[in-house]
């Protein structure tokens, strides 16, 4: 029998070209497999059809989108997960989603091998291999660009010569990766860290600069979770695409990075994420007044942590899995209302409410009715102090100083 191999297909000239390219490589029969994770542009009948027209046996395609936006996003939503302080982890998030596809499409159609087609300088090839070796620890990876020498001129050429029915004028000098949760842009310009981003980069996200009149929205969470905008009921997939569409028409959640690659490069990167920065921000301002002091600060390590192992292909580790049981259980409480206004590249909360608060006015207030006796605090304040103070007097002894 012919192996098979399945093909993470983006419908793009470089996975349309890698169809046939592989075949002739290989002898093998192509699958290409096509997920949804809310990257817009064409249907998936659309990519389903040029990708059989670019001779592929088969084509698997997949709506992801609500798996996307309920396994993958609120988990990292949860986490408050930011790489390196910046980055909602657009892409890295996505792979691990995909990857369960290619697995399951891999045994539905008797595949032995998956492809893919990143480089072999990121971190993309990582998080696709390594989540296949997880699930799916019998089927080989190939990824013709990196391993079949399927360069961009090549990819030309050939989709000229069998007439693939593929663009291969429009050049876009930048390489980019979108979902619902955001977009990566990186490449061509961007290569000088000097050189700002033109604005013709910028597609989810309106020019902070020239924003419309302020929009002040009310986002409800139940555990964690964005469960209502305004009082109007939403999954979390709505939740992201309403956010995306009112913070991004204010110009919310541009990033302009320099990040650290898992294969030791450092890069360049934009991202746009105006709906998934939005969410962080209500949720960790809901967080602030849900979740008790201790259990906040040892979060914040853990989700730097998470967001670490997220970004460095490690989706299906099983510390990945300890941690999101911790993250889970953090969440129990963080239920209730926040709102914020969306402004000139700004989210900024300016209200909230909720039932599980651990705010107590009476404690916190400077007025009458003040419930905290502070003839406690000369004490405390002693007894917080005594071990540097004894320290301290040691120095003092030893090196007179
Ligand atoms: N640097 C980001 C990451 O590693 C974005 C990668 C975007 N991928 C792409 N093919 N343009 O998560």
């Amino acid at each position: 029998m012919t192996e098979r191999i399945v093909l993470a297909y983006s419908g793009g000239l470089d996975t349309s070209v890698a169809i046939g390219w592989i075949g002739e490589a290989t002898g093998a029969e192509v699958i290409a497999v096509a997920v949804d994770v809310g990257q817009g542009g064409e249907s998936l009948e659309t990519i389903r059809q040029r990708a059989l027209g670019c001779g592929a046996v088969e084509a698997y395609v997949a709506d992801a989108r609500d798996e996307f936006a309920n396994e993958y996003a609120m988990p990292t939503l949860k986490a408050n997960a930011l790489y390196q302080g910046h980055y909602p982890l657009v892409s890295a998030i996505s792979r691990p989603v995909i990857v369960k596809h290619l697995v399951k499409a891999a045994r539905e159609f008797g595949a032995t091998t998956v492809a893919h087609g990143c480089t072999g300088k990121g971190n993309d090839q990582v998080r696709f291999e390594v989540g296949i070796q997880t699930l799916g620890p019998d089927l080989k990876c190939i990824a013709p660009v990196r391993d079949l020498a399927l360069t961009r001129d090549k990819a030309i050429a050939f989709a000229e010569e069998k007439g693939l029915p593929i663009e291969t004028t429009k050049k876009n000098p930048y390489s980019i990766d979108q979902n619902v949760w955001g977009r990566a842009v990186e490449t061509g310009y961007l290569e000088d860290i000097w050189n700002a981003p033109t604005k013709d980069i910028y597609d989810y996200t309106a020019t902070p600069e020239f924003p419309p009149a302020p929009d002040e929205v009310t986002i409800s969470f139940q555990a964690g979770v964005p469960v209502a905008i305004d009082g109007v009921k939403v999954t979390p997939l709505q939740a992201i695409q309403e956010l995306n569409r009112r913070a991004g028409a204010q110009g919310v959640g541009r990033i302009d990075v320099v990040e650290d690659r898992l294969v030791g490069i450092k890069s360049r990167e934009i991202y746009e994420a105006p709906g998934a920065m939005a969410l962080i921000t209500a949720h960790k301002h809901l967080e602030d007044i849900t979740i008790e002091r201790e259990q906040a600060r040892f979060k914040a390590t853990v989700g730097q942590r998470w967001a670490e192992l997220v970004y460095d292909g490690q989706w299906f580790s099983p510390l990945k899995r300890s941690l999101d049981a911790f993250i889970e259980d953090t969440q129990q409480y963080v239920s209730g209302d926040i709102r914020m206004v969306l402004h000139g590249g700004q989210a900024i909360v300016n209200g909230r409410r909720s039932e599980t608060s651990l705010y107590d006015f009476d404690l916190a207030t400077y007025d009458t009715g003040d419930t905290f006796d502070q003839s406690m605090a000369r004490g405390f304040i002693e007894l917080w102090g005594m071990s540097s103070k004894v320290a301290s007097g040691r120095d003092l002894r030893v090196t007179g100083e």
